[in-house]
């Protein structure tokens, strides 16, 4: 399978888009924004995320044992384009009003919701590594439309 062509065709499927943040071992703030976040089971209440091994979220997630998930709005772009930038010498959490959650992860203050979570498991797949997450506490801090993300470009919520 052609991967250039892999992508093109993977890219046809819509999604909303999430940050997800979890703490450094210096207790400072990491994130990223991620397309693939799943509802996984209700009892237990697992989600999962799938990241980039090689990526410092996921080495970070792997050794913090905790993340957090947090659903953008519609008027959420600019952040999602931020935590998928290169971090380079810039704060990724300068922008948005950022809480802390019970597992000491960052939380969207005007998230359309969050999602508190424990490691439950890691399992390595290809390049990424799909990380279930034991959801501890959640949230719906703002009734707004989904920012979503289809064919490389972002949109403003869903009509109605
Ligand atoms: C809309 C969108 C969705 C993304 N989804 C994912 C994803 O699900 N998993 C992933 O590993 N990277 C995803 N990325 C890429 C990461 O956000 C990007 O590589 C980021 O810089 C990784 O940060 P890190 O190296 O600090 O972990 C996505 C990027 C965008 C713009």
């Amino acid at each position: 399978m052609d991967s250039h062509q892999l992508r093109t065709v993977l890219a046809q499927w819509a999604t909303g888009v999430v940050v997800v943040t979890t703490v450094r071992p210096d207790g400072g703030r990491h994130g990223m924004t991620a397309s693939s976040f799943t509802s996984v089971a209700l009892d237990p209440p697992l989600v999962s995320v799938c990241l980039a091994s090689a990526g410092t979220t996921c080495r970070t997630v792997r050794r913090s044992g905790v993340f957090a998930v947090n659903v953008l709005g519609h008027d959420h772009e600019e952040l999602g384009r931020r935590f998928a930038g290169s971090p380079g010498e810039t704060d990724r959490f300068a922008l948005g009003r950022w809480d802390t959650a019970a597992t000491g992860c960052p939380v969207l203050t005007d998230a359309v919701a969050w999602l508190d979570c424990v490691v439950a498991a890691c399992h390595p797949a290809g390049d990424h590594t799909i990380v279930l997450g034991l959801v501890r506490d959640a949230a719906t801090p703002r009734p707004a439309a989904p920012l979503i993300y289809h064919d490389r470009t972002f949109y403003e919520g869903i009509a109605r």
